[in-house]
């Protein structure tokens, strides 16, 4: 974990800037990411939401350099719940990156935080998601008919599980 993930840092915020500009990656972050400022705004919530112990978001490194991201937001203790997210720079793509984090992340979330159980979704149509979530040992639960909502166009959703027995 040391060498794959760490926390973002203020200074990331260039990384993030140019993440958030490459092809439907808008879609990663719940606000426009369209400044420096923006960018360091997004990692300060990422820092708050891990103070107040709702989420941890961790930049994927390869040779020490910040090329993605994993996180488990939604952290709910009651249940032992926590929801999986991940993205990879397009440069950083197809190196089993984005699945060695997620399972990183996993452990880090069953073993550090006492979760139980992980959740995540990913739209039908995007089926290197559906590889990353699967090979993270994340199996299968089942589709939600129109779950989302793009640029006038319905999304199917498969969502995907993993519980700290699997
Ligand atoms: C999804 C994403 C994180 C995958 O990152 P990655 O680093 O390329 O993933 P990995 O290298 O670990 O590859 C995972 C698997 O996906 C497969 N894959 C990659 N692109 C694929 C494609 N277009 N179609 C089918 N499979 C694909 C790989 O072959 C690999 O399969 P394997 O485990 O059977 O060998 C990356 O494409 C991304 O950031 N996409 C944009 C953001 C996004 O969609 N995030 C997920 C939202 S639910």
């Amino acid at each position: 974990m040391d060498t794959l993930l760490r926390p973002w840092s203020l200074d990331d915020a260039p990384v993030i800037l140019a993440a958030a500009a490459e092809e439907m990656m808008d879609r990663q972050f719940t606000m426009p990411i369209d400044s420096l400022t923006a960018a360091q705004e997004w990692i300060t919530l990422l820092m708050a939401r891990r103070e107040d112990d709702t989420g941890y978001s961790f930049a994927v490194l390869h040779d020490g350099v910040p090329v993605g991201n994993v996180a488990v937001s939604s952290v709910e203790r009651r249940h032992q719940t926590g929801w999986v997210s991940y993205w990879m720079r397009e440069e950083a793509r197809g190196k089993g990156l984005a699945t060695r984090a997620c399972r990183a992340v996993s452990e880090f979330a069953f073993s550090e935080l006492g979760l139980f159980r992980l959740e995540l979704a990913h739209r039908l149509d995007n089926p290197a998601s559906c590889r990353v979530a699967t090979g993270a040992g994340f199996a299968v639960e089942g589709v939600e008919r129109a779950r989302l909502f793009y640029d006038g166009v319905r999304f199917d959703t498969e969502t995907h599980a993993r519980l700290a027995t699997d």
